[in-house]
């Protein structure tokens, strides 16, 4: 299993801090519990029924012409791969890990690029790509990098025009739409991967969604399976994709926290690198002695080892605030004065 965020149960046995007493960062999720619905007996009763409302919601939310709910956008990340016979695989580094996993798994031969390498391979404007298929998330996880939405237009058209793919994972996008692609979803490989548990802050809820032309999602669908979503979920989903009110009170926060985040770190002489509205992205540091430090006092935060850097997440409240910024200014200090 590759590393991820919130194993809060290791870091309370590594560092004998009790579960409870600890202010998990080392996720980017919406830190607030987003109102929830009555969940109505029958959904928990019945088999959930495809075309219940949910699949509607979610077009209407993102703009796409078509949805396939999954459970979670990590199943669509494991299911994708095994839609095409192996071919070439470039992924858009670095970025979440689970897609080079999923891909290598099934024997695909992939590269990671950078940025500058995807550009000179896919501009140079004639003949065919060197590679079938590029995935990317778009913002990225973890350095927050955004590419415009035009220059990923002009990439899947070069893609496409040789039956291959562009996935983006815009598992990090709702709180900046403008850089999505759901609106062009239904152009023949183009996949949008979209998840609820970032932004509303319900990653246990595990809902997901796909975007794409509509054989692509039937194809994908088969493949998963009947059932592939619980009845509550799907109540659930139905509730807050519909909330517009909801939704644009918590984008505004999640706005104004992220960049409060920013500030915070950069006082502390931290000025993040990267970041989106639910984390910031800090690699101009000594980030295993922060990391620890931060441990010791109960502070959780993800660190990466390659590329090297630190992911904060937000705080949910004052005392939580208060309390990273007095971790941060003592942690600082000290390291300076170790240094000195
Ligand atoms: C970039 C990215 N995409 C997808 C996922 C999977 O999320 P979920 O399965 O909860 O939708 C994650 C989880 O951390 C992620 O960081």
């Amino acid at each position: 299993m590759l590393e991820h965020g919130g194993r809060l149960l290791e870091a309370a046995a590594e560092f004998g801090i009790a579960p409870d007493q600890w202010l998990d960062l080392s996720t980017g999720l919406a830190p607030w519990a987003w109102p929830l619905p009555d969940i109505p007996s029958a959904a928990w009763m019945r088999l959930p029924e495809p075309n219940d409302g949910l699949e509607l919601a979610a077009c209407a939310y993102y703009g796409a012409s078509a949805a396939l709910p999954v459970a979670g956008s990590q199943a669509a990340i494991q299911a994708l791969p095994q839609l095409r016979a192996p071919c070439r695989v470039a992924i858009l580094g670095p970025c979440y890990a689970e897609h080079q996993r999923a891909w290598e798994q099934h024997g695909h031969q992939v590269q990671l690029l950078d940025m500058q390498q995807c550009e000179a391979l896919l501009n140079v404007g004639f003949g065919s790509p060197s590679f079938d298929v590029l995935v990317l998330v778009n913002p990225d996880n973890p350095t927050g990098r955004v590419v415009d939405r035009n220059r990923l237009l002009e990439w899947h058209g070069q893609l496409s025009a040789h039956g291959g793919w562009l996935v983006v994972d815009e598992a990090f996008a709702d709180a900046q739409p403008a850089c999505s692609l759901a609106d062009c979803s239904d152009r023949e490989g183009l996949i949008v991967l979209r998840s609820v548990g970032k932004f509303f802050g319900l990653a246990g809820l595990r809902l997901g969604f796909v975007l794409a032309e509509p054989q692509l999602l039937r194809l994908l669908e088969s493949w998963l399976g009947p059932w592939a979503v619980s009845g509550p979920a799907r109540v659930v989903g139905r509730s807050l994709l519909a909330d517009t009110t909801m939704q644009q009170v918590w984008r505004q926060r999640l706005l104004q926290d992220g960049r409060r985040l920013y500030e915070l770190l950069r006082r502390c002489g931290l000025t993040p690198s990267g970041g989106c509205a639910l984390f910031q992205w800090v690699t101009d540091a000594d980030v295993a002695q922060l990391h620890g430090r931060l441990a010791e006092r109960g502070i959780l935060l993800r660190l990466y080892r390659q590329p090297r850097g630190l992911r904060i997440g937000l705080p949910a409240t004052e005392e939580q605030w208060l309390r990273l910024e007095q971790a941060l200014t003592d942690v600082v200090q000290v390291t300076k004065e170790s240094r000195a």
